[in-house]
């Protein structure tokens, strides 16, 4: 059975607290366990640190779990500042989580991925899933090789591990974690604000995004997809729309006009420089019929709407 016992790792985080409550919903409060290194206010909260291979073994083993979606992570340019603790988190909390799930025999293990794996040598424009994987980050580096940690636990030991690379994802509900597409996010964020902001990317860094009511719709399609349809695991490319900072300033002053941004690029230029433009999608649509909602106009509409009304 599936689904009858639910982990979720790194709950706490900008998906993982929209996650749970849409995994709440739909399988039922008592069949969720959120956890995290940080402190949630929900009654079933596990503290859980990933990196912990007895604590992980204890809490899967304990509440019979069967499900995973394995949210902990140190993102791009958190990892930058911390690569040891990223290789850590990363790979090793993964390692104990994979490991884990054979000894309990968890059905399903759902691991993020990300744009990235990418690096300078991959081409810009519709990258397809198999291309050059050459990342410059620490984070990059640990996902490619989770990726194909992934794939091994499928293939030696037939583990149901699937995964899916996002593109820089926007919401609203809680703020992003250390990535190098939150300057999106926080742009919004200060516009609505009637404040200006100083962006950490130039003008022209165009990158795919999405919005995070397709992300979330995103990871439960694949996790409910049929085994039988899938020929990928765990790399699907998967995006929307994508934009420059230039672009999203003039979009924000359709509604503030005189909402303005200076641009200070910092250490994530080089990390957004390394990566694609846009993605090829085409596997996710053809094996498990994914189609994003939200196009740019739609997300940054119902980011400001929601937004204003806090
Ligand atoms: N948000 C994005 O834009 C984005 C884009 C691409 C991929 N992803 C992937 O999605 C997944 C979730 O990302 P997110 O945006 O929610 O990240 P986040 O940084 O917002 O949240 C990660 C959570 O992991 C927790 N954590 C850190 N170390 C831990 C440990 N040792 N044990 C347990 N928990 C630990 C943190 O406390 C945090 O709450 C990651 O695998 C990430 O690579 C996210």
């Amino acid at each position: 059975m599936t689904f009858e016992k639910i982990l979720v790792t790194g709950a706490g985080g900008q998906i993982g607290s929209e996650l749970v409550p849409l995994l709440s919903s739909i399988f039922g409060e008592e069949r969720v366990i959120p956890s995290d290194v940080k402190e949630i206010k929900d009654k079933r909260f596990k503290y859980l640190d990933v990196t912990d291979k007895n604590s992980v073994d204890l809490l899967i083993e304990k509440n019979k779990v069967d499900t995973i979606f394995h949210l902990a992570a140190i993102l791009s340019a958190s990892g930058e500042n911390n690569p040891e603790l990223a290789y850590r988190v990363n790979v090793e909390g993964l390692h104990n989580i994979l490991n884990s799930s054979l000894k309990n025999k968890v059905n399903l293990v759902m691991i993020p991925s990300t744009i990235g794996v990418f690096g300078p040598e991959t081409p810009k424009e519709n990258v397809p899933i198999e291309t050059i994987t050459r990342p410059t980050t620490i984070y990059g580096i640990t996902k490619v090789l989770a990726e194909q940690l992934g794939y091994y636990y499928y293939r030696r030991f037939g583990l149901n591990v699937r995964g899916l690379r996002y593109p820089g994802l926007l919401s609203y509900k809680s703020p992003p974690g250390g990535g190098t597409t939150d300057y999106a996010i926080e742009m919004i964020i200060k516009a609505v604000k009637g404040e200006n902001y100083s962006c950490f990317l130039r003008q022209n860094s165009k990158l795919p995004m999405m919005y995070m009511p397709d992300a979330l719709e995103a990871i439960m399609k694949l996790a409910e997809a049929e085994d039988k349809n899938l020929k990928h695991r765990t790399d699907f490319n998967v995006s929307s729309f994508s934009f420059t900072p230039a672009e999203l300033e003039s979009k924000l002053r359709e509604y503030y006009p005189s909402f303005t941004v200076n641009y200070n690029p910092d250490f994530r230029q080089n990390i957004a420089d390394s990566w694609p433009w846009s993605l090829d999608s085409s596997a996710a649509k053809k094996e498990w019929n994914f189609s994003p909602s939200f196009n740019f106009d739609q997300t940054v509409k119902d980011m400001i709407y929601n937004l204003k009304g806090r």
